[in-house]
């Protein structure tokens, strides 16, 4: 070993020389000398003692005060969310005491740097979020809630699930690639597109990357990207956002069969590959105690069969307020019920042509119907629409007039099949809606960062 370099994993930053560590790094470390950095969680005082609970995004430490160090002014006015620096030999918890990790660092060193001390009495943070906040005021204070055990796990959750398309989509030799957010076409319909003034020019924010997508199959392959779809949404519920993330794929020369066992092989591969990390584990199961990998093959259900069980389950058509028939878009409410109480997921396919956007290529035995997919999970309802895509140039030409779409802005979209046309079909999943029913959210507002929907944009 040379000398003169740097000691391993020793970082000096004052005359102890303790090894520093992640919160929730190092089960070996017991009876070693080890320096923590990170925020302060909670605390309390027992007689002399003090009790810290530091947490750093990786794992939280139990550490104690002891002694002199108990009773320096710093320690006894430390107030929570205080970042720290903290020396001190790790330790097993007394028998019968729990603790992260079973264990506890009892500190000989510690320091607040200038500045770093947290707002206390008025300003501190357990008064300005608590379990009585409103929840407009929870949501405007979201850089704070944030810091908040189940916040902070979801997006600890949403991190590995984002990862983990990408690690399957990999496996698959899919090549990911990045389609413009700023747009002059529609894709799913005009009601809910954003428009902006592009220098004196109409544009939009995109709706979905697929008319892109379907434009690198011929020199790419199979391809996916994870991008920012945008849906002027006015509507408050709690599975809409106005920007959200959307993982979409498209894939040449394929059948509809293939399509579909396609979207079963990723949504079960990336919950394997996401459930592979034992902390990702964890916290899954923290925020949703119940969950089960879904059973395959997930089941098959025609629209047309969707609307006779909505019929016998007497679930109304909350529009017309009478029974369902063929033709009706199923709202949200009346999925969720059906979603509900077959309690699986559900592949629901061959919707009529006339609900559907104006791509969707129409099935072979039922022209009514196209080859279409929306997968339903319990809890959220449609977390993918999918389809195989019109390849034919005048069916092409007629959909978007059924559509009453002028197809002169997407002659590079028409041009595809002018250029070597080819079966191909894809799909988008919301990644807010996936992490939704995974993580049993509520709402998907929860599971993004910072959430744009109606009449919110900001923090
Ligand atoms: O069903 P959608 O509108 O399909 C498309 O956009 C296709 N062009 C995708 C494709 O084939 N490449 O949206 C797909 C998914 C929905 O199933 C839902 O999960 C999510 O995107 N989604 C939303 N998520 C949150 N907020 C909204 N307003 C959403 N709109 C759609």
């Amino acid at each position: 070993e040379d000398a003169s370099l740097p000691e391993a994993k020793k970082i000096k930053l004052d005359d102890t020389d303790a090894e520093k560590i992640k919160l929730g790094d190092g089960k070996d470390v017991k009876g070693t000398r080890v320096r923590v950095f990170g925020r302060v969680h909670r605390e309390r005082r027992q007689k002399d003692l003090m009790f810290i609970t530091l947490r750093d995004g990786y794992g939280q430490m139990q550490v104690i005060f002891s002694g002199p160090l108990a009773k320096t002014y710093d320690a006894l006015t430390l107030t929570r969310e205080t970042s720290m620096e903290i020396a001190g030999t790790l330790m097993k918890v007394p028998e019968g005491a729990h603790a992260p990790n079973s264990r506890e660092l009892h500190a000989d060193y510690f320091k607040i740097h200038a500045g770093w001390k947290a707002a206390g009495g008025e300003e501190a943070i357990t008064n300005r979020v608590s379990k009585g906040t409103e929840q407009a005021t929870l949501l405007d204070l979201r850089h704070l809630t944030l810091r908040g055990e189940t916040a902070s796990k979801v997006m600890i959750v949403r991190d590995a699930v984002e990862f983990a398309f990408n690690t399957v989509y990999k496996e698959l030799r899919m090549r990911k690639v990045s389609p413009p957010a700023l747009v002059q076409t529609q894709v799913e319909g005009g009601s809910t597109l954003f428009k902006l003034d592009y220098y004196t020019e109409e544009a939009y924010l995109t709706q979905s990357s697929q008319l892109y997508l379907e434009t690198c199959l011929p020199s790419m392959g199979d391809v996916y990207c994870i991008e920012k779809s945008f849906r002027a949404e006015k509507s408050l519920t709690r599975r809409h956002l106005a920007e959200y993330s959307h993982v979409e794929a498209e894939l040449d020369f394929i059948t509809f069969d293939d399509l579909l066992s396609h979207l079963e092989h990723v949504m079960c591969r990336v919950l394997e590959v996401t459930l592979a990390d034992p902390t990702i584990k964890q916290h899954i199961l923290d925020l949703n105690p119940g969950f089960k990998m879904p059973e395959r093959p997930f089941m098959r259900m025609k629209y047309s069969d969707a609307i006779d069980w909505l019929i016998k389950n007497e679930i109304i058509n909350e529009e017309t307020k009478e029974p369902h028939k063929f033709g009706d878009d199923i709202a949200e409410a009346a999925e969720r019920k059906m979603t509900d109480i077959i309690n699986k997921p559900i592949f629901l396919t061959h919707f009529p042509a006339e609900i559907k956007s104006f791509y969707m290529m129409r099935d072979k035995e039922d022209p009514r119907v196209t080859e279409s997919v929306d997968c339903l999970m319990p809890g959220v309802g449609e977390i993918v629409g999918g389809s195989m895509r019109i390849f034919d140039y005048d069916e092409l030409m007629a959909g978007y007039a059924r559509e009453n779409i002028d197809p002169t802005a997407y002659y590079w979209y028409t041009d595809q099949r002018k250029y070597g046309s080819s079966p191909h079909g894809g799909y988008g999943l919301g990644l807010e809606r996936f992490l939704a029913w995974l993580c049993e959210q509520h709402t998907v507002r929860d599971c993004c960062l910072y959430p744009r929907y109606f009449g919110r944009c900001k923090p």
